[in-house]
């Protein structure tokens, strides 16, 4: 009896060992595979309109600069209406998963985005998937459906600006994250997109706005409800509740967390706060950071023109109102 225990243990143990064995062999092999996206054909412009669009997403609405300027102080320079380099190098901190390093979008040849053609560039803003196949976190960057014209205003600027020499480190991906790499979605390249050929005007437009919440500035990436390991939604978007690293800034304490606010019109959402367009307006344009190393991108989006910011609020409006956080958006994560 005893030994036959014995040895119905041991097989599960060798079970056991042999199922672990077996992740670990794919864990090793897939986490960092390579995808067969599609390149996506671009024709850039130097049309100085073209620029300028370009300039004004990257710096505004689309906050490239928020991630890819490298350093915080950039971002007070950004407040300052610097137009800071578009270097690289910030850590974006992502939990357990470990972290990833923003990458240099100035033109260097050996450092920056020189290296690559621009349907490369083009296909990480639609598929997710970075220059050398490898896929990248996906709510990070959400412009699979960012229209046609917008993408090459965008791609146009970044090839117009003066190179900047600037090597990034290398992401730091801990065995849990290579693990939700290999297995969860949101780590892996989109499966489908349907960009529209040109962006719904500037005007104060519901579409304008919900173009911008989802496709541009990223609203719902940080406004929804997450899975803390695996990013994906478990609420309805723009509910609040994803909890957030403070952002690396030195004097930020690294232990109070953000939860993000519900900004659909509930009665005690943050979006009803607002009384009305004009003070939510004011809010973006002359309001600023509240919250030290809070992760919304209060600098770029000061910048987004009055229409835009009106265009947001319209569509938050249309929204069905949904349950979601209430009070202080910040908290002490223990450990
Ligand atoms: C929330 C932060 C964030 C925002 C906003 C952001 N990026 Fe990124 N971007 C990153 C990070 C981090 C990486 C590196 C990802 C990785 O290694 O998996 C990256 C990588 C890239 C790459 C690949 C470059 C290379 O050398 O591998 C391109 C191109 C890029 N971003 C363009 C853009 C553009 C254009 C915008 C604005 C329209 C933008 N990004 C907005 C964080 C961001
Ligand atoms: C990178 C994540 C991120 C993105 C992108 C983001 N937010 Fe936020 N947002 C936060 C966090 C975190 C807070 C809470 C801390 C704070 O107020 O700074 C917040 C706060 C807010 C507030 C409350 C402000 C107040 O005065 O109480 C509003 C309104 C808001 N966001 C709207 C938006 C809109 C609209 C967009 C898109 C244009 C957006 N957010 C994009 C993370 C984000």
């Amino acid at each position: 009896m005893v030994r036959r225990l014995v040895w119905t243990a041991g097989i599960l143990a060798t079970v056991v060992v042999l199922a672990l064995a077996g992740l670990a062999v794919y864990v090793a092999r897939t986490w960092d595979r390579t995808y067969d996206a599609p390149l996506p054909e671009v024709r850039i412009s130097s049309d100085p309109t073209v620029l300028a669009r370009g300039e004004y997403l990257i710096y505004g609405p689309a906050h490239c600069v928020e991630c890819h300027s490298g350093s915080f102080d950039a971002l007070e320079k950004l407040s300052e209406g610097v137009q800071v380099a578009l270097s690289g190098g910030l850590r974006l901190a992502l939990g357990p998963l470990g972290a990833v390093y923003s990458k240099n979008l100035t033109p260097d040849t050996e450092t920056g985005i020189g290296r690559y053609s621009d349907a490369q560039i083009a296909r990480m803003m639609r598929w997710a998937v970075l220059p050398d196949g490898r896929a990248t976190v996906e709510p990070m960057m959400p412009f699979g459906n960012m229209s046609e014209d917008d993408l090459v205003a965008i791609i146009s600027y970044l090839r117009a600006q003066p190179p900047v020499r600037n090597v990034v480190p290398a992401n730091e991906w801990t065995l849990m994250g290579k693990v939700i790499k290999s297995f969860v979605g949101v780590a892996k390249p989109r499966k489908s997109i349907n960009p529209p050929q040109t962006a719904p005007p500037q005007g104060v437009t519901k579409e304008r706005g919900e173009y911008l919440a989802r496709y541009v500035a990223d609203c719902a990436g940080c406004h929804t409800p997450r899975d803390p390991n695996t990013f994906t939604a478990t609420g309805p978007d723009f509910s609040g509740g994803f909890e957030m690293e403070p952002l690396a800034t030195t004097g930020v304490d690294q232990t109070v967390w953000f939860r993000t606010p519900n900004i659909t019109p509930k009665a005690g959402s943050a979006l009803m706060k607002f009384p009305d367009r004009e003070t939510f307006i004011a809010r973006f344009q002359k309001g600023g950071r509240h919250y030290a190393g809070s992760p919304m991108p209060w600098e770029a989006f000061a910048r987004m023109t009055t229409e835009d910011i009106g265009a947001l609020y319209e569509y938050l409006h249309s929204l069905e109102p949904q349950d979601g956080p209430v009070g202080e958006p910040t908290f002490k994560k223990a450990g």
